[in-house]
This record gives structure tokens, C-alpha cells and sequence, in this order.
């Protein structure tokens, strides 16, 4: 069984925060194991909770779309979120629920190394840009542990404020660029000699051409 199958296990059959209690079946994560792109949510809700995958309703299909404007299918991606089980009536998540998962999401990520890590929804961007305002700063990347942070608005509230459709599209598109850029920065950085330290995240200026 590979790490993350095993990692998935575990979640299935976690009971450390009180959604356990109401979940048809925990959604542990699915996609590519070795995706350059890992996407977290907030949590399943009522087709997650029943089918036991992320994203697969109404906003799942329209990330779906959003993916394959930039040349992408989920199968590309890895596609996880911050609680693992559904809260009752799709509330919020709360604290002690963000934390009992939290551990999953970290050996996730520590698994699939993911280059980019886009955010989706208030609850995972608050992990990575703490207080910030999604309309302040989606589309911004973060350089940090060697990979690029990326919050964007989460797909429920673009179908809810269809306004927001060509700004999505633009950050999807940005997102794109990023990882291309980013992947050319390491290949050059690669015929050179190996750096004494390991090396810094590639400067903005040379990743954004926009
Ligand atoms: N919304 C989320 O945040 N996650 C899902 O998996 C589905 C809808």
C-alpha cells in the first residue's frame, strides 16, 4: 500500500473530531500522487459525502471546466480539503474539527510535494495567509518551503457571483504560467553546480509576466 493510500485509510476510519459521527464516508483526497498541483478545499458536502471523493458536485464540475481552460484534467491535479468529513447542513468547519485534520493534510503534502498549493475557500487560505481577504489577494503567489502558494476564491462563490468568472479564469490562467515558469527556473537551475544551500524559491520577477 503506498503512503498516501495509507494516509487515506486512516482518514476513512478517523474519529478524531465530532464529523465523524455524521459522515456517510470520509473524503480523503483524490488524484495524481506526483501532481505539481494540489488544490484544498473546505470540505465534502452532500455528493462528496455520499460518493467518498472531493469536489464532484456543482463546484466540482465547474473546477473541472476552470482546469480544462488551462489544458488540465483532475486527473492531473491532486484534490484535497481542510476537514475531511462533512459538517451537518454544510456549516463551517470548525477550530478543533481544522485541527484533528490538519496532520492528514501535512503528510499529504509532505508525500506529494506538490509545486504549487492553490487554495480554495476562506478556511484553507486562512492556514497559509492568516487574516488576509481573499479579494485582496487571490491570484497573488507566495513563495515559501520551496513551492508557491496560491489562494483563489473558491468555486461555490464564483457559481454564486458569476461577475467573478473572468477574474477566476485569469488566476487559473496565472497559475499556469507560475508552474511553467517555476519548471523552467528549476531546469536551468539544474546544469548549474550544486548550490552549498539549498535553493531559494525563484524570485517573482521572473515568474510573473504579467
Ligand atoms: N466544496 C469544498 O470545499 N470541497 C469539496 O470537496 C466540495 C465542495
Amino acid at each position: 500500500m503506498s503512503e498516501l493510500e495509507k494516509i487515506a485509510e486512516e482518514i476513512r476510519a478517523c474519529t478524531l473530531c465530532g464529523l465523524a459521527k455524521g459522515r456517510t464516508q470520509a473524503v480523503p483526497g483524490d488524484g495524481n500522487p506526483n501532481a505539481a498541483i494540489m488544490f484544498v478545499g473546505e470540505g465534502p458536502g452532500f455528493h462528496e459525502d455520499k460518493q467518498g471523493l472531493p469536489f464532484v458536485g456543482a463546484s466540482g464540475h465547474y473546477l473541472e471546466e476552470l482546469l480544462g481552460k488551462i489544458g488540465l484534467q483532475r486527473e492531473d491535479v491532486f484534490i484535497t480539503n481542510v476537514v475531511r468529513c462533512r459538517p451537518p447542513q454544510n456549516r463551517d468547519p470548525l477550530r478543533p474539527e481544522l485541527e484533528a485534520c490538519a496532520d492528514y493534510l501535512d503528510r499529504q503534502i509532505a508525500v506529494i510535494r506538490p509545486r504549487l498549493i492553490a487554495t480554495l475557500g476562506r478556511f484553507s487560505m486562512a492556514r497559509w495567509f492568516p487574516n488576509e481577504k481573499i479579494t485582496a489577494i487571490h491570484g497573488k503567489p507566495k513563495y515559501q518551503d520551496g513551492r508557491i502558494y496560491y489562494p483563489l476564491f473558491h468555486p461555490a462563490a464564483v457559481l454564486r457571483n458569476p461577475t467573478l468568472r473572468p477574474v477566476m479564469e485569469e488566476d487559473f490562467q496565472r497559475m499556469k504560467q507560475l508552474i511553467d515558469d517555476f519548471d523552467k527556473y528549476m531546469e536551468e537551475a539544474k546544469d548549474s553546480p550544486p548550490p552549498d544551500e539549498p535553493p531559494p524559491p525563484p524570485p517573482p520577477q521572473q515568474l510573473s509576466l504579467f
